[in-house]
């Protein structure tokens, strides 16, 4: 089958490739020349795991193309279906910005002829039918709405193998299209409205929000009380109805989804005459925790004015070069406006971050660079080569054997029996049962 693909962001270059992939015949078009100059090279504007790899393939054989001409890319056999896959990011008064769709949907309309399924992958707030239909403006044309639930870092593998796929949907015309574009993938299909499908992208990202501003909580109660919020998470992850996943607590959550989606779904709640009372604070817990984890540093070193940390990590998560909203970035922001200098090192996310960082802080070539006459080390992104690290040279470039780990996910135990001092976001110094019973 054919599709079009518009826009070559995160989204909608993880669709067209893996659609190309899947054997479709997929055209990406995108308004920016010099990316779909480079894209038609194979070559990447981000990094993303197995991407550069299955654009390559694509193009090869032919099945996958690019243009920035909308017209030229609906030429010919005509699309079974035309993603949307646009940005759609936070406005400064919370609100989610649809201008992106809106130009998109309004060039589609005038440019299909015929009748033609209109797929929005994009996060749109539920409550927008209405306005969807009206920018598209031909009445041949039929929306749907196939939310995305990619990972940035692990976005191929998601998407073709995903846990779900949903499909909000018209007709059951509008299913047969999407289930037929989707046949080769092996997972259950959820046929639903599209405003269910809307509501259930948002939902999806708010209960993962959630939970993770949940067990944030929990480690800063296991702080106060001198408990360990990693035997916490371990405890209610073996109940089988919470599962393991995101309990992991840290200096906060970041990416370009999770904050925006969160504060759209309470506007959009409130737009409808609904207050909720839910969802608020999950950003107020998760905007406070980097300030904690900063706490932390200053406590231990008695203010940090003048002192000399080494930092690895910027990213907001592993595997992705993206620093939106990125927790390392809000802790490197908050140390060096307290007078910290610091030294910051990571594997991909380096050129994002100095776009928020600019000269605040000194850019090392290395992750032992960073350690140079540094009173601490601070990990701030889950790349496993940072809990592989050789700790012992660490621990002889260090000027203490110091580490404050932002997304609790070192090899804490390990790290001790080395000598270190291991602090993080609700941890309990080494415990083990005693010998002896205690009275
Ligand atoms: C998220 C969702 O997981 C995807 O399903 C969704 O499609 C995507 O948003 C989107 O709406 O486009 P993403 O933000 O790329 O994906 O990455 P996640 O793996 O969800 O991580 C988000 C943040 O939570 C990161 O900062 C990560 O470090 C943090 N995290 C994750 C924790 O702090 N603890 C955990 O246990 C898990």
């Amino acid at each position: 089958m054919k599709a079009v693909v518009v826009g070559t962001g995160y989204v909608g270059l993880v669709q067209g490739a893996c659609l190309a992939h899947l054997g479709h015949n997929v055209v990406c078009v995108d308004i920016d020349t010099e990316k779909i100059a480079n894209l038609r090279e194979g070559d990447i504007p981000f990094y993303e795991k197995d991407l550069p790899e299955l654009v390559k393939a694509g193009v090869a054989s032919g099945r996958l193309k690019f243009t920035t001409n909308l017209q030229e890319a609906v030429e010919g056999e005509k699309p079974a279906a035309v993603f949307v896959c646009v940005q759609t990011p936070r406005r400064d008064d919370g609100q989610c910005d649809l201008t992106y769709i809106e130009t998109v949907l309004r060039s589609i309309g005038t440019t299909l002829s015929g009748t033609s399924l209109i797929v929005i992958k994009s996060s749109v707030p539920p409550g927008t039918k209405k306005d969807l239909y009206e920018w598209l403006g031909n009445q041949n044309l039929e929306l749907a709405v196939n939310p995305e639930f990619l990972r940035e870092g692990t976005s191929v593998r998601d998407f073709l193998e995903p846990d779900r796929i949903i499909f909000g949907v018209e007709s059951a015309w509008a299913s047969d299209v999407l289930t037929e574009l989707h046949k080769d993938i092996d997972a259950p299909v959820l046929v639903m409205s599209v405003e269910s499908a809307q509501l259930a992208k948002y939902a999806s990202n708010n209960l993962l929000a959630l939970r993770l501003s949940f067990i944030n909580e929990i480690a800063n109660i296991a702080d106060a009380l001198g408990a360990d919020v990693t035997h916490v998470s371990k405890a209610i992850g073996h109940d089988p109805r919470f599962g393991k996943a995101f309990l992991r607590a840290g200096a906060g959550f970041g990416g370009s989804c999770f904050p925006k989606d969160v504060l759209a779904l309470h506007n959009v709640a409130l737009s409808s005459g609904y207050h909720s009372k839910l969802i608020a604070p999950i950003m107020a817990v998760n905007d406070e925790q980097p300030y904690r984890f900063v706490k932390k540093i200053e406590d231990r070193f008695g203010g940090v004015s003048g002192k000399r940390f080494g930092v690895w990590g910027l990213a907001f998560n592993k595997g992705t070069d993206d620093a939106r909203e990125s927790p390392a970035v809000k802790v490197a922001k908050i140390l060096s406006a307290r007078g910290a200098l610091l030294s910051v090192f990571d594997p991909k996310a380096t050129e994002n971050a100095r776009k928020e960082l600019g000269m605040t802080v000194s850019y090392a070539n290395t992750m032992h660079e960073v350690l140079d006459e540094a009173e601490a080390l601070l990990v701030l992104t889950e790349w496993p080569e940072f809990a592989d690290a050789d700790w012992s040279h660490v621990k002889a470039n260090l000027k203490q054997p110091v580490v404050f780990d932002g997304k609790n996910f070192l090899p804490h135990d390990e790290i001790r029996a080395q000598g270190f001092e291991v602090h993080g976001m609700g941890l309990q110094d080494l415990w083990k049962p005693k010998e002896e019973r205690p009275l």
